[in-house]
């Protein structure tokens, strides 16, 4: 949720955190702030609002010079975003900076006490606790990394905090349980942040940091420890990308970018998957074949898009394998008490693997004996290394809030994956698998043939600018696709969207129809004749209510083209690919609406890249 950064070096330091918390703005953008050390005092300065506010008043009132500092772009979790709640918080001394990502849970608890012991704390935060207690530790004596190791044992909840020690300039402390934290490893400098993007422009060497671990950076090297003090060792690996990656490269959004890479980003999704004789391979599929031909049963779990993702996957992988294949929301999974054994395959999906809720589901599926595989698209993130296998989705780095090429790489993952098991377990003859491996490999030029016609998705975007409400119609897999529409709809434009499964219409749903209403349907392709069929008639039904049909179809399907106000032709595909290329024109249509809306394309209202609090 929240992006932290933390610098020292020789550089400085301000320049580091800003330019640090720009990469990480799309975690979280409700206020932003600064601490740094000079002179042993703290220079600190936070502001509501995104982080331009920061810079701006930075900029009427300098910061002194200094080489260590600390900042954070917050999502709110307790207290308003205003000024006196953004990070960093201080101690009453204000000797000791926080800034922090997460929840404490037992903070009522602590913050009672500090009051009782005469503590005035001054901002509704669970953060300025830890601040509080860091400085008593640090008063009493206890180095910055000592008082760390102190305070987080009597902490609970999910965190990362970052602190500073005016009267220490020599190190910045870092601490994490349950939240995203990673080491960036430089040369005479160290950085922390919340993920690479914090200091990719400097090193593209990083540390992983296991679980209730506290972190010590100084410019001569890292030194990390449990939560007891007892020396622990985090994991180094390279950061196979860079600055430009995370740059807009040219696009107004970063979604608008991540939209147009989808074609590579599959491509690359797809690389080094199959080995001289044409079989798939899965490195990273740490399961052996033996406990794969044993599964008996696979529950997906995945939130918002990568919900989306399992629902399709699911559609491919009963058809594939014959495994029996469930999915749930994570938030859902572990409350309704489910049927795990050793013989289940708990699949999650996430983009950034950290979703807080997804972490729980698969620690509950460990728990359970389950086997876990994550597929995800962020190296190094908490989800992959709980899992007992990964498939990493290779997109690069995904900035905007709404998930796009994260999306389409989840599914070419799923897809592997189906794939593979069939493999394994025989289900599938080699040349089947061939042939659908060869459809794959030609969705990158799919993908691109959509977007070469982004015109006219723009021009409907424009025409429909005003529109209320509007609805995604789609079945079999594409009704995974009507309502991933409709979630970026409402999550950039903030209009009422709805995606329905075309069938269930005539149950209820065909009542919001009304004259004039936009409507999008995804028309299975005519090689699925019933289902085809069946989309078209309910295209028909909602036609004579008076909506307005804007038809996603094979390009040359001339048997739907009457029943289309508009048509958006889309390549012949095999059904089960088809939201490879369905997505694509509903991603630009909502890029498109939400920036003629005037609204924040890549940092919506009220959301956060990645939720890491349940
Ligand atoms: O990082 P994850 O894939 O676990 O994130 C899951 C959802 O929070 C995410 O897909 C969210 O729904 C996006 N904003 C959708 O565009």
């Amino acid at each position: 949720m929240c992006g932290i950064v933390g610098y020292v070096g020789q550089k400085q330091a301000k320049d580091v955190v800003i330019e640090g918390l720009r990469l990480l703005e799309y975690r979280g953008y409700d206020s932003a702030g600064i601490a740094l050390v000079h002179d042993n005092a703290l220079a600190t300065d936070k502001k509501a609002g995104k982080l331009a506010n920061l810079e701006k008043a930075i900029a009427e009132a300098p910061l002194p010079s200094s080489t260590t500092g600390i900042g954070h772009t917050r999502w709110a979790t307790h207290g308003a975003p205003n000024d006196v709640n953004a990070h960093p918080h201080a101690g009453p001394q204000r000797r000791v900076a926080v800034v922090h990502n997460g929840i404490l849970e037992n903070f009522a608890r602590l913050r009672d006490e500090l009051e009782r012991a005469g503590h005035d704390l001054l901002s509704e935060t669970d953060t300025e606790v830890a601040a509080h207690l860091l400085e008593n530790e640090v008063r009493a004596g206890a180095d910055l990394t000592t008082a760390m190791q102190n305070v987080c044992r009597r902490l609970e909840g999910a965190f990362t905090l970052v602190a500073v020690d005016a009267e220490d300039p020599s190190r910045v402390v870092a601490a994490r349980r349950n939240s995203p934290l990673v080491v960036g490893l430089g040369d005479g400098e160290n950085f922390i942040g919340s993920d690479v993007a914090a200091f990719i422009e400097h090193t593209r060497e990083a540390l992983e940091l296991g679980q209730d671990q506290v972190v010590t950076i100084t410019r001569e090297g890292v030194e990390v420890t449990s939560f007891d003090g007892s020396p622990a060792e985090g994991r180094q690996y390279h950061v196979d990308w860079d600055l430009a990656a995370a740059e807009k490269d040219g696009y107004d959004w970063f979604m608008r970018k991540e939209i147009f890479e989808q074609p590579r980003a599959i491509a690359d999704a797809l690389l080094g998957r199959h080995d001289e004789a044409g079989l798939l391979q899965l490195d990273e599929v740490r399961i052996s074949d033996d406990e794969l031909r044993d599964i008996d049963k696979i529950v997906i779990i995945a939130c918002g898009t990568s919900n989306y993702a399992a629902m399709v996957a699911k559609y491919a992988i009963e058809h594939w394998t014959r495994i029996p294949c469930e999915i749930e929301l994570s938030h859902e999974f572990r409350y309704r008490d489910p049927i795990l054994t050793r013989n289940t395959l708990v699949v999650a999906i996430s983009q950034s693997g950290e979703t807080a809720d997804t972490l729980m589901a698969i620690r509950h599926a460990v728990k359970q004996k389950a086997k876990v595989l994550a597929i995800c698209n962020t190296n190094g993130s908490t989800i992959p290394r709980e899992s007992d296998a990964v498939i990493y989705t290779h997109a690069g780095p995904e900035i905007g809030v709404a998930s796009t090429k994260g999306f389409l790489t989840q599914l070419i993952a799923c897809y592997l994956l189906g794939l593979y098991l069939a493999q394994v377990r025989g289900t599938k003859f080699g040349d089947e698998i061939a042939a659908v491996v060869r459809e794959l490999a030609q969705m990158e030029d799919r993908v691109q043939q959509v977007l070469d016609d982004a015109a006219r998705t723009y021009a409907l975007a424009e025409r429909f600018r005003d529109a209320k409400s509007v609805l995604f119609l789609g079945r079999h897999a594409g009704f995974p696709v009507a309502l991933e529409g409709a979630l970026k709809l409402k999550e950039l434009a903030y209009i009422h969207a709805e995606g329905f499964a075309a069938g269930e219409l005539k149950h209820g749903p065909i009542a919001l129809i009304e004259p004039g209403l936009p409507v999008f349907c995804v028309v299975p392709p005519r090689g699925r004749d019933q289902l085809h069929d069946k989309m078209i008639s309910a295209i028909q039904e909602i036609r004579a209510r008076g909506a307005l049909t804007i038809v996603l179809a094979e390009g040359d399907d001339t048997e739907v083209t009457p029943y289309a106000d508009v048509l958006i032709p889309l390549p012949t595909v095999p059904t089960l690919l088809q939201p490879l290329v369905a997505t694509v024109p509903l991603q630009l249509f909502a890029c498109e609406l939400a920036t003629l809306m005037g609204h924040d394309v890549d940092q919506p209202r009220n959301l956060a890249k990645s939720v890491t609090v349940e």
